[in-house]
């Protein structure tokens, strides 16, 4: 059965999508629908790793934390992922350790 929209946790928060554009990109959706501007934009192609944030995904029971280009990840994509403080996070992907902790 198909879905009109998409669920995901963002900050402890659940969100609830519908009318995603299929070119829509998590990285306008924290900017400018969740005004989260920690997370930066820079190249917008993927290159430069400005807008990384983490994305958890439950995997074997556990949440398993990755980083990703959030200018090149499409929304839609998101479905079903969780993660906390993405602002916090993009900011501090140099300390990738501190972030991928659970919270
Ligand atoms: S803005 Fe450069 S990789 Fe996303």
């Amino acid at each position: 059965m198909a879905r009109d929209h998409i669920r995901f946790l963002l900050n402890d928060r659940e969100v609830t999508l519908r009318d995603l554009g299929a070119t829509d990109t998590l990285l306008d959706h924290l900017r400018l629908d969740q005004r989260l501007r920690g997370t930066k934009e820079g190249c917008a192609e993927g290159d430069c790793g400005a807008c990384t944030v983490l994305v958890g995904r439950l995997e074997a029971g556990a949440v398993r934390y990755q980083p990703v280009n959030a200018c090149i990840r499409f929304l839609a994509s998101c479905d079903g992922c969780m993660s906390s403080r993405w602002n916090i996070c993009a900011a501090r992907m140099a300390d990738y350790t501190r972030c991928s902790a659970p919270w």
